[in-house]
């Protein structure tokens, strides 16, 4: 976008969301990080800005409406909101019976009543500004078989993606459109420490393309889905994989 409107990334202090946001802002695009991790928020925005990017950071926790109705609601009014890339989340591995009431609780509320409450400020000020684009992170384990992701975080990305396709389909005439980014396994801190050497080896074994993703290679769709580049897609689900899911 090269209308000086800002890009919000959520979950924009590490992983997928930050290199997303390195990726926007070398397109010359304005960036508003958010994060619950202060600390991480404050490495990231300086990092950026010794790199030459427009960027500040604002801290929120997506499990709080208010910080999320606030914190969009504010970058709207200071510089439009033109984008919103949705990334945080949280990961839990196991089986059905490994989860409990709590985690399944947890998890619905980061990962999906999250991702609602960010999409639902950010369709709001994006109508009552002629429009914008939303880009949401689900998960190949949304779409397919998973290989060790619980239960409960596949429930959540599967259901990003239905939220995305419904903001999709009943905003496109307002000019807003919203995709989804379903990866494969992406070394991030999020990956770097959860799987064992086996678990990580049959993972890439069950990859055509026999390793994990960057985040960086993450970064470039996310930011083509983010711009006007991609104008004519919408309410999609773009595998980032190596090719571990095909459709
Ligand atoms: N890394 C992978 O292999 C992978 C694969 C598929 C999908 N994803 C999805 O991509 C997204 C980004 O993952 P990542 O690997 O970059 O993870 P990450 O852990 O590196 O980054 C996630 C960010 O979200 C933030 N966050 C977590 N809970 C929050 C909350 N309640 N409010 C605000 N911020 C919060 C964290 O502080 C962190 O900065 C997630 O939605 C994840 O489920 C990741």
């Amino acid at each position: 976008m090269t209308d000086g409107s800002a890009t919000l990334v959520v979950g924009g202090a590490s992983g997928i969301g930050l290199a997303s946001a390195r990726a926007i802002g070398a397109e010359g695009r304005r960036l508003v990080l958010a994060d619950r991790d202060a600390a991480a928020l404050d490495r990231a925005v300086e990092s950026m800005r010794g790199q030459g990017l427009t960027v500040e950071g604002r801290q929120l926790d997506v499990t709080d409406v208010a910080s999320v109705d606030d914190v969009v609601a504010a970058v709207a009014a200071e510089h439009g909101l033109g984008a919103l890339v949705n990334t945080a989340g949280i990961l839990q591995l196991g089986t059905v019976l490994d989860v409990t009431d709590e985690d399944w609780d947890r998890m619905l509320t980061v990962n999906l009543r999250g991702a609602f409450f960010t999409c639902r400020a950010a369709v709001r000020a994006m109508r009552a500004s002629g429009g914008g684009v939303i880009v949401n992170l689900t998960s190949q384990s949304g779409r397919t078989k998973s290989f060790y992701s619980a239960p409960n975080y596949v429930a959540a990305k599967a259901g990003v993606i239905g939220l995305t396709m419904s903001i999709a389909a009943q905003h496109a005439a307002e000019g807003i459109r919203a995709n989804a980014v379903a990866p494969g396994i992406v070394e991030t801190p999020m990956t770097a420490e959860v799987y064992t050497a086996e678990q990580r080896a049959a993972m890439q074994a069950a990859t055509p393309m026999g390793r994990f993703a960057s985040a960086d290679e993450l970064a470039a769709v996310v930011a083509f889905l983010a711009s006007p580049r991609s104008s004519y897609v919408t309410g999609q689900t773009i595998n980032v994989n190596g090719g571990s899911f095909m459709q």
